[in-house]
């Protein structure tokens, strides 16, 4: 049984980009999206405990962890506690599994599991809508994770979430493939404005031959089967031209015979299509042997 007063222990799941299209630069220098989020089951554990004095303290044992004021976590409880003018202070422990700067929103995930939890743990009483438009200051993928559902539709900066309950019957597995490699997310935002600027003819990278309203009903009607020409991700070419080993991942998944295989947010994670979870783990076992320093995740939406 568990005692009474031991700290809560909370899951923090990543999610991929299934769709990502960018449609423009905005004044304020960020895109417009158009993104599909799936939620998977790959998740940090964050520990919550209560402190008697008024600070916050982050302890990570990662060390691409940031453990000062840059930590999301630490700015999620710093922004409350400004906000709301509190005293309170908390210790949070992340136990990290999801890799860092991945494509994976892993700091994001932590960032909204602790505004969540942190409202409950202070009594704050904040509405979906009150947390969503704090974790919107904090970072375009926050929003999606405060709404707690396993795929949603992302427009605006990737912010304004309209969560998809038609696909909530739908169980999706693949096989995720990260090349030890931290990508940074304004630098392939900043090169792709680049490319585009220099490639004024060329809309390959914001026309996708495909709508993400195609993928949803794909996926609503045919589940892992539809088309792999449904996939879209507008950063993936910049990804790949900054850090080849991208593609060699996604040859090294289409070699096995996989076909919907695509990029993750701003990556370096790539993602491939299985029909089963048992399907995943044996291709994803013979991967292991034959590529050695890549991380192998097997993983479903949840
Ligand atoms: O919102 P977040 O802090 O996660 O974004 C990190 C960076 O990615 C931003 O500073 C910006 O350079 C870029 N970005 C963007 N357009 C978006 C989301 C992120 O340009 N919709």
């Amino acid at each position: 049984m568990k005692h009474p007063s031991a700290s809560p222990v909370i899951a923090s799941f990543a999610k991929l980009n299934l769709y990502l299209q960018v449609l423009g630069r905005r004044q304020d220098g960020f895109h417009d999206l158009s993104t599909l989020f799936a939620r998977i089951d790959l998740a940090d554990r964050l520990i919550f405990k209560p402190r008697k004095d008024n600070l916050i303290k982050i302890v990570c044992s990662n060390p691409a962890v940031p453990q000062n004021k840059s930590n999301l976590v630490y700015r999620a409880a710093a922004l409350l506690k400004q906000e709301y003018k509190l005293s309170a202070g908390i210790e949070i422990e992340i136990n990290k599994v999801i890799p860092v700067g991945a494509g994976l929103g892993g700091g994001s995930a932590n960032a909204a599991t602790a505004l969540v939890e942190l409202n409950r743990i202070w009594n704050l009483n904040l509405s979906k809508t009150q947390l969503v438009r704090l974790g919107a200051k904090l970072g375009s993928d926050i929003p999606f994770f405060i709404h707690q559902v396993k795929f949603a539709l992302g427009t605006e900066r990737g912010d304004k979430i309209k969560p998809l309950i038609s696909l909530n019957k739908l169980k999706l597995h693949f096989i995720l493939v990260y090349p030890d490699l931290k990508v940074s997310t304004p630098l392939i935002y900043r090169e792709f404005d680049v490319f585009l600027s220099a490639n004024r003819n060329f809309s390959g990278l914001t026309r996708a031959a495909h709508n993400v309203k195609i993928l949803i009903s794909g996926l609503l009607k045919k589940g892992q089967a539809f088309s792999s020409g449904y996939l879209f991700n507008s950063l993936e070419v910049i990804t790949c031209s900054l850090y080849p080993v991208v593609k060699q991942v996604k040859k090294a998944l289409c070699d096995m015979g996989l076909d919907k295989v695509m990029m993750s947010g701003s990556g370096p994670v790539v993602f491939a299509f299985c029909d089963s979870r048992q399907q995943a783990q044996t291709l994803c076992g013979r991967l292991r042997k034959q590529y050695k320093s890549w991380q192998f995740f097997v993983v479903s939406t949840v």
